[in-house]
Formats: structure tokens, sequence, C-alpha cells
């Protein structure tokens, strides 16, 4: 059995990429800041159909958690799969910020880099020697590094890093056969997008989307379980617009 950790997968998007991974054979380690109960919800449900699940916390906000993150993990992978066998790796977790350059502040700035970028580089860093041969690697971007909108001053720049990093390790991992990718959601209807979970707003927004609706947690969840198949294993240092066809 080979073996994900979603990061953030204790809601939204990442708990639908969980139930994904976990739908596909994988045991999960589904990882959270603070929504223990949640994660823990999202692995009965995995262990309820037969897989196998593991929820872990920790803030990706705090360094300090971040350099623990795999040392802490391990054992307790070990504990419930058996092993601390690592295939993929789903850098999912992220914050807004929602904030106009005006509005920023350098802490604020600081925690969105932080979370969405410095915790992923992290992460990989680490996984860089735990992780098997063949192995797969996922980062959620957005979309709006293509269309950003004034109040993702400090967000779409943590995203475009992301992607940069992403390239790099493609070329980098690809002699080991592991595929480092990312996917860029459009408006997906989560706590993070209040406004496309929003019945009125989330209309407007579907105006400017090709398929005339916003996204769903498992419209991107789909696309993040076939890049870790073996059916992906072609593609490789891409940047893949899940968004519906949003602002074309
Ligand atoms: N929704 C969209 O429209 C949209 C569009 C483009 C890109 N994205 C990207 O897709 C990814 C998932 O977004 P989402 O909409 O599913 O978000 P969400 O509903 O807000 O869920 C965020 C997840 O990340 C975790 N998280 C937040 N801050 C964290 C921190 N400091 N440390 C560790 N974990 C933290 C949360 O854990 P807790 O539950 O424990 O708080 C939760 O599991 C993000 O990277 C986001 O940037 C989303």
């Amino acid at each position: 059995m080979k073996t994900a950790v979603v990061t953030g997968a204790s809601r939204g998007i990442g708990r639908a990429i969980a139930l994904r991974l976990a739908e596909a054979g994988n045991a999960v380690v589904v990882h959270y800041a603070t929504r223990a109960a949640a994660a823990e919800a999202v692995c009965a449900e995995i262990t309820a159909a037969g897989g196998k699940a593991l929820a872990f916390g920790a803030d990706l906000g705090d360094p300090a958690a971040v350099a623990g993150f795999w040392p802490t993990l391990e054992p307790l992978m070990e504990a419930s799969f058996g092993s601390k066998r690592l295939d993929m790796l789903v850098n999912n977790a992220g914050t807004g910020g929602g904030l106009t350059i005006e509005q920023a502040d350098p802490a604020t700035l600081d925690h969105v880099l932080q979370v969405n970028l410095k915790a992923p580089f992290f992460l990989i860093q680490g996984a860089i020697t735990r992780i098997s041969d063949g192995g797969r690697i996922v980062n959620l971007s957005s979309m709006g590094v293509r269309n950003p909108y004034p109040v993702m001053a400090a967000y779409a720049p943590s995203k475009a890093a992301l992607e940069t990093l992403t390239l790099m390790l493609a070329n980098q991992l690809g002699p080991r056969g592991i595929t480092v990718n990312a996917v860029r959601p459009g408006a997906t209807a989560t706590e993070m997008n209040h406004r496309a979970t929003d019945p009125v707003l989330s209309k407007a927004i579907a105006e400017t989307v090709a398929l005339r609706r916003v996204g769903q947690p498992d419209d991107i969840a789909g696309i993040v379980a076939f890049l870790c198949s073996e059916a992906g294993g072609w593609v490789t240092g891409q940047m893949l617009d899940a968004s519906g066809g949003q602002r074309l």
C-alpha cells in the first residue's frame, strides 16, 4: 500500500483530495492546523470505507512545527500504517490573506509566505530523502497567478514562487521518477472563498467561467488524484489550470 500526506485535509479541497487518494487505495495522512475533530471525521470516513488514515496536526505558520513535521509524523505513520513509507506529498494547506498592497503589513505578508511558500519548501526539503522513487509531489497554486486580483497582493506572489519551485524540482527529481506538478484552482466553493459559496455572488463568478459554474472541491481533487496515479506519471513540471476556464 502506498502512502500519501495531504496538508490541510480537514476541510475544503484538501479533504476531497484525501478522500480521493484513499479511494484509490492509498493510506492517507490527513493533516490539519487546528480542526482536529474535522480531520478525525475525514479519517473515520476513510476507515469506514475500508481504507487507512491518520490525522496529524501541525501549524504550518510556525517554522518550528514545520521543522518538526517529519520527525514527529514518522513514528505515528509506523504505528498506524506499519511503515513510514512516503509516496505522495500534496502541499494543499494555504491561507488567503485577502489584502491589497496598501492594506498589507509585514506580519501578514510573512504569515502568507510562511504558510503558502516556506512550509511547502521545507516539507519538500524533508521529503526528498524520504519519498520513494516514482513518487509524486503536487503543490496547490491558484488561478490568481495568471489573473491576480488586488486583494491577492500577498497571496498571488506566494503561489507564483511555489510554481517556480515546482518547475525547478521537476527537473531535479525527474531522474528518480518523481513527478512534481502544481494545480491552479479557480474560484472553488470552500471556507477560503466565501464568494464562491454565496448563492448570489457565485452566480456572478459563474459568468466569468467557461463552464458557467464555480468549482467544487471534488473538481480539484480528481485532477490531483490523476497526477498522483500511475496514469499521471508522464506529466511533470506542469501548472494545471483547474478553473473550468475562468477568465480565459
Ligand atoms: N477555494 C478557492 O477558491 C481556491 C482557489 C485557488 C487556490 N486555492 C488553494 O487551494 C488550497 C486549499 O484551499 P481551500 O479553499 O480548500 O482552503 P480552506 O477551505 O480554507 O482549507 C484550508 C486548509 O488548510 C489548513 N490550514 C490553514 N492554515 C494553516 C496553517 N497555518 N497550518 C496548517 N494548516 C493550515 C486548514 O486547517 P484547519 O481546518 O485545521 O484550519 C484547512 O485544512 C489552498 O492552497 C488554496 O490557496 C483555493
